[in-house]
């Protein structure tokens, strides 16, 4: 099975430029300044497509809960966006619920996870997002819960599954536990989570941030079927001002914020914004045609399923040689100035992320040194909110967070290696 080669596989040299040419500003920023953006885990590449189509949509200002043929149209963009969030995670019925941000989702599906839920402990990871941390300790403070976190494998930059499950009991409220961190790339094993919690409590309620996984690495709730799920299209080629939740019917059924008379699973509240719904479906659209060129698929889960298994051999292929190079051009593991932290040889249980450091460099000013060579990437240091708990539990003070995205190429890496070379040198 492909998913099983830890060095991946590159896409197809033609398909790899007709993927770059379908993304704004890849290789020249809006001001037309050559660069390498190496910070998709931060926000990624806008797809033409979905900014076009969110236009296209936003020039419609008619009210969709009307009998128009305007409405009628507004409504199917509305019910095909629906359709791809279950697309993508592969969800069988449930509700779909958006927001401003993913945060938003997370704290929501929180709250009314811990105000209505019996048990006596929260358990969550050392790995969480704040969003999903700490509205899981706010709420376990408010209703007098015990509050269990797991530690992080400071070897792997994940967390083991019997450090979460060890932590779940009888009297677990519920679970909440991160997909993949942003920090480290490390992918949790949520299947034996899942699996595992489940068989110390069957009825257990999970909660799972998927922001950084899933514009990497395929979801499956069928294999995984977790109650609750988040996601931002902005880290994943779309648009930022939206956060994608799907909870499950038993947890949709919960007393949540509708209006009265709305249906019992409905989550959403207001008008409706069918742009947004359209810029999901361009997302979706991207990854099926990705695997249409490899192989036609009559269902669209299907073709979804089989553009992210190749966007993740890609990307595999392309951090197999971010970290290894050739020969002639030593990859990051490789070069004497380079520090590759949390790094081991598989890479399938790792997202496109490497966390390193430029020896005598602090990791801000190593930032600004690669700005001066027009190359974006990002510090996560113990002084950030969004990195303290993460970086401490690793006992790193800080890193930089190299993390490309699957519109690049391999001489886009090779590129980066020659930069991160060249600094080194500069350094001696
Ligand atoms: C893993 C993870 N979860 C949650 C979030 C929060 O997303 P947002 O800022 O859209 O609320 C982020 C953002 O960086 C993230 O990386």
């Amino acid at each position: 099975m492909l998913q099983h080669t830890p060095q991946g596989e590159l896409f197809p040299e033609a398909l790899s430029q007709a993927i770059k040419e379908k993304f704004y500003w890849v290789d020249e920023d809006y001001t037309g300044t050559k660069r390498l953006f190496f910070e998709n885990a931060g926000g990624s590449f806008t797809l033409k497509q979905a900014e076009q189509d969110y236009v296209h949509m936003e020039r419609i200002g008619d009210c969709p809960e009307r009998t128009s043929k305007t409405a009628d149209y507004l409504n199917s963009v509305i019910d095909k966006g629906i359709n791809d969030v279950r697309c993508m995670l592969n969800a069988k019925g449930g509700s779909v619920i958006t927001m401003l941000t993913a945060s938003q989702v997370i704290y929501e599906m929180t709250r009314v996870a811990a105000e209505n839920l019996p048990g006596k402990n929260i358990v969550t990871t050392a790995l969480e997002h704040p969003s999903a941390y700490d509205s899981a300790k706010y709420y376990a403070e408010k209703t007098n819960r015990e509050f269990r976190v797991a530690k992080t494998n400071p070897e792997t930059g994940g967390v083991d599954v019997d450090e979460v499950v060890g932590l779940v009991d009888e009297d677990t409220c519920f679970l909440s536990v991160i997909y993949a961190s942003n920090i480290s790339g490390s992918i949790l094993d949520i299947e034996q989570i899942v699996a595992k919690a489940r068989a110390k409590k069957p009825d257990l309620y999970i909660i799972v941030d998927a922001v950084q996984h899933v514009p990497h690495g395929l979801v499956d709730l069928q294999k995984t079927p977790v109650d609750a799920i988040n996601f931002a299209p902005y880290k994943f080629c779309g648009l930022r001002g939206l956060g994608v939740g799907w909870v499950s019917d038993r947890f949709a059924s919960l007393p949540h914020h509708k209006l009265a008379a709305k249906p019992a699973g409905e989550w959403e509240l207001g008008s409706p914004a069918p742009a947004q719904y359209a810029g999901v479906s361009a997302i979706v659209d991207h990854v099926c045609w990705i695997g249409e060129q490899f192989e036609k698929k009559n269902m669209r889960r299907e073709a979804f399923a089989l553009g992210m298994e190749k966007i993740a051999q890609h990307e595999r292929a392309l951090m197999q040689h971010l970290l290894e190079g050739t020969p002639e051009l030593p990859g990051l593991r490789h070069m004497d100035g380079v520090e590759v932290f949390l790094d081991y040889p598989d890479l399938s249980t790792r997202d496109f992320i490497v966390a390193c450091a430029i020896k005598g460099l602090e990791c801000a000013e190593a930032v600004e040194k690669y700005a001066e060579m027009d190359v974006t990437v990002y510090e996560r240091v113990a002084s950030s909110l969004y990195s303290k708990r993460m970086l401490d539990s690793f006992g790193l003070e800080g890193t930089l967070r190299i993390s490309p995205f699957h519109c690049h190429t391999v001489e886009d890496v090779d590129q980066f290696l020659r930069i991160t070379a060249e600094l080194i040198k500069k350094q001696k």
